[in-house]
C-alpha cells in the first residue's frame, strides 16, 4: 500500500480518545451487551435465520437457511415473502397506518406528509399502473427521479409485483443512463420532468429523452411532474405519473415472492470503464438492512425521527431510506435539495423543524459544513438528536470530533458504517449501546459478520495494516453481477482464495479495532461516490480531440479525493484549439457533473515504464504536490518535470 496511507494511519493511531456508550444511551439502548455477538459466533447460520424470523415476514418459512457455493450464496431457499408487503402494509395491518412514514421536503420549502397507510395505496395503485403498462415479474424498470416520495414508490411497486428496479442517479448524464437501461434491458424508464436544485429547476426529461432515443428495450415513460419545466411528451409511449394514478384500480395484493427473486440491480463503478450492475434479491437482503437499520441506528419506531441525507441514487438511499427504514416502520425525513439553499443552515433547520433524532450523512458533508462554521447549526435547536451516522468514506479524525461536538452537542454516539454497494447493507460500525468508539474508526464488524484483514500474501493480519476481506457469506450479499458471473468471481473473489476482497485498505490496532483506509485499487472516492479512473479516462478518450489520459484520485481536503487528469490531445503539446474547460463539459455530459475532473492537465506526454504502462503513483505524487517517488523505472523522466512545471503553472479549481 502506498505510503501516505500509513502515514495517516499513524496519525490516527496517536489518536487516544476513546468514547464509551453514554448512560442515557445504554438506559434504553435496544442492545447494551455482547448477546448478539457471542449468539452469532456460536451459530453463524443459526444466527441469521433467527433474524429473518423476528424481523421479516414470511408467506413461506425456508428450507435452507443459506446455499453456499463459493462465490454464489443463496438465503433462505424456499422461503416465500413480498419486500413491499413488510415495509407497508404489516405496518397498516398493526393498526400504525396513521403513522408519519415519509416527511418530505421540498428544496423551494414546500412540504408533504405520508402516512404507512397513504404509502401503501400510493404503492398499490402505482404497481397497478406499472402492470397495465406490461411490466411482469422479472422485468427490469428504470428509475430516474429527482428526491422525491414518488422514488420510493416506484420502488416499492417494483417489489410489490416482483419487477427489479434499477435506479440511476439524477445527476448522471443521458448517456449514463443509457448504458444502463441497455444494459438491464428496461422496459418502463420512471422519470420526472426536473427537480429542483440550488434554487432552480434541473431538467430530467430530456436527459431522458436522449437516452431513450438508443434504447429499444423502453416502451413506455412515466413522467412525475415536480420541476414544472415544459417537456415533450411523445403520445402512446410517455404518460404523466399523475394521470396514470388518477384512474389506477387502488388494490394490488401482495404476492409472495421466491426469497431469491431479483429486487434491485444497482450499477456501480469497477476498475474497467464499464459500470456493473450488482445483483441484490429479496428475503437475504430484506433481514439484513431491517437488521442493520434496527440495531445499528437503535430505532424506536414510536419516538424517533430518522434522517439519511443519501440520494435514493445510491445504495445508502436503496437500504436506509427506503428498505431498512420502512421494513421497521419508521418515521423519516426526506430531503429533495442542497445543503446550502437558501443558507448553510438548512440542514439544521430541517433537524429542528421535524425534530430528526437520528442523522446519517456522509464525511464530506461534515467537512464541509466544518468550512461553513459551527455559527450555521448553532442556529438551531439540534437537542432532539441522540445518534449520528457516517458513511461512504473514511471519516477523518477532526471531522468525527467536529461531527460529535458541534451536531452531536457532545452526547451523541457516533456509528462510522462500513459497507458497499456489493454488501447491500452496514458490514462494520458499532453498536451504539455497546461500543466505545475511537474517532475514526469504524470499529467491528457487526454480529453475523465475519471480517479479516489480511496482508499481500492473503495471511491474516492481526495487528497493522493490509487488505479488507470477509470471509463468510452474509444475507444482503450481492447476487453477482448481470450478465457477467466470471466478472463478479474475477472482481471479487480471485485476489485471494475463498475471500470475499472489497477492494479497501484497513488496518487492526492493538485494541483489534478496524481503521479503514480507502481504496487499494482503481476506483476513486470523491465525496463518497465510487468512479473508477478507467470510466474517466474512456470519458476523455472520446472526444476527437484526445489521444491518451491519465486519470487519478488525489487527497482532496473536503471531498477526500478530487479526479486529476492528464491528456495528450491529438493536435499535440499545447492543445491545439482544445482546452481543459471543453474536456471537463465533456465528461460531465459522457457520465455526468459528479465525475468531473477538478482538474485537467494538457501535456505532450505521460510518465510510462519501458513496458508502457502509465505510473499512476507519479501522477499521484505531482497532482499531491509531492516530491517524486522512484523514477528509475521511467522510460523517460524529464516527462514528470515537464507535468510538475505544468501542474505549478496552472492551478485549476471548481
Ligand atoms: O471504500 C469504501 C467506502 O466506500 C466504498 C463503497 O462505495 P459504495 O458502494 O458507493 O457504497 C457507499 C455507501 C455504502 C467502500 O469500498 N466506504 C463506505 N463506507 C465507509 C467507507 N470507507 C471508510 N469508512 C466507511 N464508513
Amino acid at each position: 500500500m502506498a505510503d501516505e496511507q500509513h502515514d495517516t494511519i499513524d496519525d490516527l493511531l496517536a489518536e487516544a480518545r476513546t468514547f464509551p456508550p453514554p448512560e442515557h444511551v445504554t438506559r434504553d439502548a435496544l442492545v447494551t451487551d455482547t448477546a448478539l455477538y457471542d449468539e452469532a459466533a456460536a451459530d453463524h447460520e443459526g444466527f441469521w435465520a433467527r433474524r429473518a424470523s423476528e424481523l421479516v415476514s414470511w408467506a413461506r418459512e425456508w428450507d435452507t437457511v443459506c446455499e453456499w457455493e463459493l462465490p454464489f450464496s443463496k438465503w433462505f431457499v424456499g422461503g416465500t415473502l413480498n419486500v413491499s408487503y413488510n415495509c407497508l402494509d404489516r405496518h397498516v395491518e398493526a393498526g400504525r397506518g396513521d403513522k408519519v412514514a415519509i416527511h418530505w421536503e421540498g428544496e423551494p420549502g414546500d412540504t408533504r406528509t405520508l402516512t404507512y397507510a397513504e404509502m401503501l395505496d400510493e404503492v398499490q395503485r402505482f404497481a397497478n399502473v406499472l402492470k397495465g403498462l406490461g411490466v411482469e415479474r422479472g422485468d427490469r424498470v428504470n428509475i430516474y427521479l429527482p428526491m422525491v416520495p414518488e422514488a420510493a414508490v416506484a420502488m416499492l411497486a417494483c417489489a410489490r409485483i416482483g419487477a427489479a428496479h434499477s435506479v440511476v442517479f439524477g445527476g448522471f448524464s443521458s448517456q449514463a443512463l443509457a448504458d444502463r437501461i441497455d444494459d438491464a434491458e428496461a422496459k418502463v424508464l420512471i422519470t420526472a420532468d426536473g427537480g429542483y436544485r440550488r434554487g432552480e429547476v434541473f431538467p430530467l426529461k430530456p436527459a431522458a429523452d436522449e437516452a431513450i432515443a438508443h434504447t429499444p428495450s423502453i416502451e413506455h415513460v412515466v413522467v412525475v411532474k415536480r420541476g414544472g419545466n415544459e417537456v415533450a411528451m411523445v403520445d402512446g409511449r410517455d404518460h404523466w405519473y399523475h394521470d396514470l394514478m388518477e384512474t389506477a384500480d387502488p388494490t394490488c395484493p401482495a404476492e409472495p415472492m421466491d426469497s431469491e427473486q431479483l429486487l434491485f440491480l444497482l450499477y456501480t463503478s469497477g476498475t474497467t470503464g464499464k459500470p456493473k450492475g450488482i445483483m441484490h434479491t429479496s428475503g437475504g437482503y430484506l433481514t439484513q438492512v431491517t437488521y442493520t437499520a434496527k440495531y445499528v441506528f437503535d430505532l424506536h419506531p414510536d419516538t424517533d425521527v430518522f434522517w439519511c441525507t443519501a440520494d435514493v441514487g445510491w445504495v445508502t438511499g436503496h437500504s436506509y431510506i427506503v428498505y431498512g427504514p420502512m421494513s421497521n416502520g419508521a418515521t423519516q425525513v426526506m430531503y429533495e435539495g442542497v445543503p446550502n439553499f437558501p443558507g448553510n443552515d438548512r440542514f439544521w433547520e430541517i433537524v429542528e423543524k421535524y425534530g430528526v433524532t437520528v442523522l446519517y450523512t456522509a464525511p464530506t458533508a461534515i467537512r464541509t459544513f466544518m468550512k461553513w462554521g459551527p455559527e450555521e447549526p448553532a442556529k438551531h435547536d439540534l437537542s432532539s438528536l441522540r445518534l449520528l451516522g457516517s458513511v461512504g468514506e473514511p471519516i477523518n479524525p477532526e471531522a468525527w470530533m467536529w461531527y460529535h461536538q458541534y451536531i452531536g452537542g457532545g452526547r451523541c454516539p457516533i456509528v462510522d458504517t462500513w459497507w458497499q454497494t456489493e454488501t447491500g447493507g452496514i458490514m462494520i460500525s458499532p453498536l451504539p449501546g455497546v461500543t466505545t468508539t475511537k474517532p475514526g474508526s469504524a470499529t467491528f464488524p457487526l454480529p453475523g459478520v465475519v471480517a479479516e484483514v489480511v496482508d499481500d500474501a492473503g495471511e491474516r493480519v492481526d495487528h497493522g495494516g493490509g487488505y479488507l476481506t470477509l470471509t463468510r457469506p452474509w444475507p444482503g450479499m450481492l447476487r453477482g453481477i448481470w450478465g457477467d458471473p466470471d466478472r463478479y468471481r474475477e472482481t471479487y473473489w480471485s485476489r485471494f482464495p475463498d475471500r470475499y476482497f472489497a477492494g479497501d485498505g484497513a488496518k487492526l490496532d492493538a485494541d483489534g479495532y478496524l481503521w479503514l483506509l480507502g481504496r487499494v485499487d482503481d476506483v476513486m472516492n470523491i465525496s463518497g461516490h465510487r468512479i473508477s479512473t478507467t470510466e474517466v479516462e474512456s470519458a476523455l478518450v472520446s472526444h476527437p480531440g484526445v489521444a491518451e489520459a491519465a486519470v487519478v484520485g488525489a487527497t482532496d481536503p473536503t471531498t477526500g479525493q478530487a479526479i486529476i487528469a492528464y491528456v495528450i490531445t491529438r493536435g499535440g503539446a499545447d492543445g491545439d484549439g482544445v482546452t481543459a474547460e471543453q474536456l471537463r463539459a465533456h465528461v460531465a455530459a459522457e457520465i455526468g457533473a459528479i465525475a468531473k475532473p477538478k482538474a485537467i492537465f494538457i501535456t505532450p506526454d505521460l510518465p510510462k515504464t519501458r513496458s508502457g504502462k502509465i505510473m499512476r503513483r507519479l501522477l499521484r505524487d505531482v497532482a499531491e504536490g509531492r516530491t517524486m517517488g522512484d523514477t528509475t523505472t521511467l522510460a523517460d523522466a524529464s516527462v514528470v518535470e515537464e507535468l510538475q512545471r505544468r501542474a505549478a503553472e496552472s492551478p485549476q479549481e471548481d
